[in-house]
């Protein structure tokens, strides 16, 4: 079965709250507490701490990183196992060009989604919200956002004006008072940092853990190591207030983790796969609803080798398939130019109609009454735009004469435009594109068949106004 992350995602937009600190110490509780959980962690910030803290050695080159996880790798080409069994992803510095990739706010739940990654996932953020924090964001199940000050409370609001903007669900939000110092007291009903910060956060109508973290030297101290390294709460602080804190954040996330059957990933996926789907139940419609036969010509399309270079499509859909490429310049041929297959200009002529009707889309609008018999014909350039109108007249049509001339033309229209008893449908005219001989299905996918369709609307539009 396919498994899909839990995704922590750790945000502020203002730096130095404790951001970091909190997600790879968060990152050590949570595998400390639950050993046969998977944890993953990576930054999207630059300064290498995860790498710093997480490193079994030092940094070999070629290795992939956070860059190499956004340009689609697959998770565990990227993912290491790293000290304390922390899986993580290496830093990178160069995510600067990503930002173009990252023009939806859903591809890093996709990622997350698709990468078979397990367990929980912390994700620590830039103090921004650029694409890749918002991204970030929406894949989290939870969102933990540090406030240390009542700046920083401020701040929060982007984050929430976001997810309103989106009409995502915030109760994924909540905030963490950080680096809260105990000496600070306050006269009156607030009478500390932390219970100020949380009736401030909670008159906003934000939600706050119960939880915070305190700020202590100790802790300080472990970034400011003679050796490089950073050490973790859990190893060099367990004597602090900051060791009983993180253990009771991570029982807290450990039992919304419990608690969650679908993760945003999962429901996600589960999501894109049913658009999936139901993209291929349109498109097998779609094919369902074909001529088996070429109009023109009577033969089967269903040999693979057949020139099937058009697709029409009558204006009320009931009649549509494909075209021999030589039957449509055969048939343009004959009835635009009264040219015949015995005429020594008609190779000519067919070689430059076929060039132009590979270029354009046919119109064949039949205009048939007491006092006429034509065909209205016109060609529209791929935009919709008119680039020519012939009436061709139509001897014999009506009582279902052929004259050699305009043979495929009358089969053609008789085929795709019979109605009751013999005669035409009324108003309905048919329309004819090329498509890729290769692969001429393809103008049945999603976005080259509303793009028919577009088309369709600019022509019937333009019959209206002539
Ligand atoms: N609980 C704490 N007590 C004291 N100092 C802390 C605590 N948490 C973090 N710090 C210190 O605060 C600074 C900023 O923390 P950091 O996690 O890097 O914040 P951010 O990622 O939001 O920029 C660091 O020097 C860190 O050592
Ligand atoms: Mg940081
Ligand atoms: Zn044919």
């Amino acid at each position: 079965m396919h498994s899909y992350p839990y995704t922590i995602t750790i945000s502020s937009e203002k730096g130095g709250v404790g951001k970091t600190t909190l997600a790879t110490n968060l990152a050590i509780y949570l595998k400390a507490m639950r050993e046969d959980l998977p944890v993953t962690l990576f930054s999207f910030d630059n300064h290498f701490t995860i790498d710093k803290m997480f490193e079994l050695q030092k940094r070999e080159e070629g290795v992939p990183d956070v860059h190499e996880l956004l340009m689609g790798a697959k998770a565990r080409e990227v993912v290491q196992t790293g000290q304390y069994g922390v899986g993580y992803i290496r830093s990178s510095t160069e995510l600067g060009d990503i930002h173009e990739r990252f023009k939806g706010p859903m591809s890093l739940t996709r990622m997350l989604a698709e990468s078979g990654i397990s367990g929980i996932v912390i994700i620590d953020t830039r103090p921004d919200l650029n694409i890749l924090t918002q991204n970030a964001l929406y894949a989290a199940d939870r969102v933990l956002i540090p406030v240390k000050d009542l700046p920083s409370l401020e701040n929060c609001k982007n984050i929430f004006a976001l997810f309103d903007q989106r009409g995502i669900d915030k109760k994924s939000l909540a905030l963490i008072p950080c680096l809260i110092d105990s000496r600070i007291k306050f006269d009156g009903i607030f009478k500390d940092q932390k219970t100020l910060l949380r009736a401030i956060a909670v008159n906003r109508g934000y939600r706050c853990l119960d939880t915070y973290i305190s700020k202590s030297p100790k802790v300080e101290s472990l970034n400011t190591n003679p050796d490089g390294k950073i050490y973790p709460i859990l190893t060099h602080a367990r004597g602090t207030e900051v060791h009983s804190q993180f253990m009771e954040i991570s029982r807290d996330i450990l039992r919304s983790f419990d608690a969650t059957k679908e993760t945003r990933a999962c429901l996600y996926h589960t999501w894109l796969l049913e658009k999936e789907a139901h993209k291929k139940e349109s498109y097998l419609a779609r094919l369902e609803g074909l001529a088996e036969r070429c109009l023109i010509c009577g033969a089967l399309l269903a040999d693979h080798s057949d020139d099937r270079s058009f697709y029409f499509e009558t204006s009320d859909r009931a009649a549509r398939g494909f075209l021999h490429g030589y039957c449509v310049s055969k048939m343009l041929c004959s009835a635009l130019y009264g040219l015949q297959e015995q005429d020594p200009s008609f190779d000519a002529a067919k070689a430059l109609v076929a060039e132009k009707a590979a270029r354009s889309v046919s119109l064949l609008l039949p205009r048939i009454s007491s006092e006429e018999s034509r065909l209205d014909y016109r060609q529209f350039s791929m935009n919709g735009e008119q680039l020519l109108q012939k009436n061709v007249d139509m001897p014999g049509f009506e009582a279902g004469e052929f004259n050699g001339i305009h043979d495929r033309l009358y089969l053609l229209l008789n085929e795709a435009l019979a109605g009751f008893e013999g005669a035409l449908r009324q108003e309905s005219w048919l329309a004819v594109y090329p498509v890729d001989p290769v692969n001429p299905e393809a103008v049945l996918h999603e976005d080259s068949y509303r793009s028919v369709h577009r088309l369709q609307k600019l022509l019937s539009e333009a019959i209206l106004t002539f």
